[in-house]
């Protein structure tokens, strides 16, 4: 019991994987390739680019208040209704609560998910919110 325990534990603690380093611009041009910019533009980087009027535009990179991981980045792609970022609506999400973007695991290799990932990273950035003290007298 004890033993399965520590098991379990262990198994928590060590979640995280190693993907080998990629390619920018490839992933930039594999991003294009995808058509991903038919939902998405990255900042400074690609225009959104919809296919039909009134598609769907949700950004990509700028400004976040929160650190957006690698493991964050790979999971929206491969799994992008694992955690909505902008909650259910329907413009993101379908009436079931699902994330419109596309699951492209059959179509994506994983050379393409690094190389994309490698890509957009760097093209976020963390913004703090200013810490204040009030002091009461
Ligand atoms: C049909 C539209 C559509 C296409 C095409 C699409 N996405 Fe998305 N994507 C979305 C939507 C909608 C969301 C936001 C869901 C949410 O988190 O609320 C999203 C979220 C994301 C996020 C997370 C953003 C965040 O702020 O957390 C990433 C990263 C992403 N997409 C990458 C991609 C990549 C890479 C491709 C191409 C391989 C792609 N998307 C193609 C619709 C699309």
């Amino acid at each position: 019991m004890i033993v399965m325990t520590l098991f379990a534990i262990a198994g928590c603690e060590r979640k995280e994987f190693v993907l080998p380093p990629g390619d920018k611009a490839a992933g930039k041009q594999e991003f294009l390739e995808l058509k991903c910019n038919s939902c998405h533009s990255v900042t400074d980087q690609v225009e959104h680019a919809p296919l039909t009027p009134g598609a769907i535009h949700v950004e990509l990179g700028g400004t976040v208040s929160r650190v957006k991981t690698y493991d964050d980045l790979i999971t929206s792609i491969i799994n992008p209704s694992h955690r909505l970022s902008r909650g259910t609506n329907l413009m993101t999400t379908t009436p079931e609560g699902q994330s419109r973007m596309p699951v492209y695991n059959e179509i994506m290799s994983v050379q393409q998910l690094i190389d994309i990932t490698s890509f957009l990273e760097p093209t976020y950035q963390v913004w703090v919110p200013p810490y204040a003290v009030y002091q009461y007298p």
